[in-house]
């Protein structure tokens, strides 16, 4: 199934999802759904992907499985469960086998590619995540650009080059400046899929949250495809009033 995501002249289309109903609406879309590890933040309203726990990533891939016939499904491995090598790959079997994902992705460059190695010689599909790496910070105040410069520039170029020895088969690229990331792509032998970084990427990831417009304050490189706060705020508010008015049930919401 991984072979799909190959170097294409057409760019791969990657979403979030975090449960059935909206894994379902837009998997004819998608190349890539990633359950990511924003569901702290996107889902749950934490200030970090940091408080996300391995059985919350389980009990929502197991949703968002149901919901996927044909996109790539990748799982995200939250804070603190591939700290070393051995409980790397007992979380990453564990998230495989209850999920049925196709991969699991993880965060970080040169100090992950020989876990990243290790994970793929006993078999696992893994996706690598360079650049600004949520799960490093703390609160949304500390959300920085990448590759701002030499000393950045030179260990993501560095991180590339680690991870994609080490055997991943993908790798997202976040928050980085874009003529930098233009180096990344056309330095790497994997696909990137790109959060922030250039349109030259071999694809595009968003947190669907935010391209759905369900939060006033997004990132810069978010692109807010419609606004569905607005809409749900007026369903609720015509709701109300119907409630109020009584005119809701009407005669065709009753059973007779
Ligand atoms: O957790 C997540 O949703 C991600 C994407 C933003 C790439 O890692």
């Amino acid at each position: 199934m991984l072979k799909k995501i190959k170097m294409k002249n057409k760019p791969l289309v990657c979403l979030t999802a975090y449960n059935k109903f909206t894994a379902e609406i837009i998997d004819e879309h998608c190349d890539l759904i990633l359950v990511g590890d924003s569901l702290g933040m996107a889902y749950y309203g934490n200030s970090s992907t940091r408080s996300v726990k391995l059985d919350d990533m389980i009990r929502h891939a197991k949703s968002v499985r149901k919901g996927v016939k044909k996109s790539i499904l990748v799982v995200d491995m939250p804070f603190g469960t591939y700290n070393n090598k051995s409980n790397a790959k007992k979380n990453a079997l564990k998230i495989i086998k209850e999920t049925k994902c196709d991969a699991v992705k993880l965060e970080g460059g040169k100090e992950k590619s020989s876990l990243i190695k290790f994970l793929v010689k006993n078999k696992i599909n893994v996706m690598g995540h360079i650049g600004l790496l949520p799960q490093k910070i703390k609160s949304k105040k500390n959300f920085k650009i990448f590759g701002k410069n030499t000393r950045e520039e030179k260990k993501i170029l560095q991180d590339l080059d680690y991870i994609q020895n080490s055997g991943v088969f993908s790798i997202v690229l976040e928050g980085v400046k874009e003529d930098l990331a233009k180096k990344i792509v056309q330095k790497s032998k994997v696909p990137i899929i790109g959060i922030g970084a250039t349109k030259e990427c071999h694809g595009q990831i968003l947190v669907l949250e935010d391209m759905l417009g369900f939060f006033e304050k997004v990132p810069k490189f978010v692109k807010k495809y419609v606004n569905l706060k607005k809409y749900v705020k007026r369903a609720v508010k015509n709701y109300s009033t119907d409630v109020k008015r009584k005119k809701f049930p009407s005669r065709k919401n009753v059973y007779n």
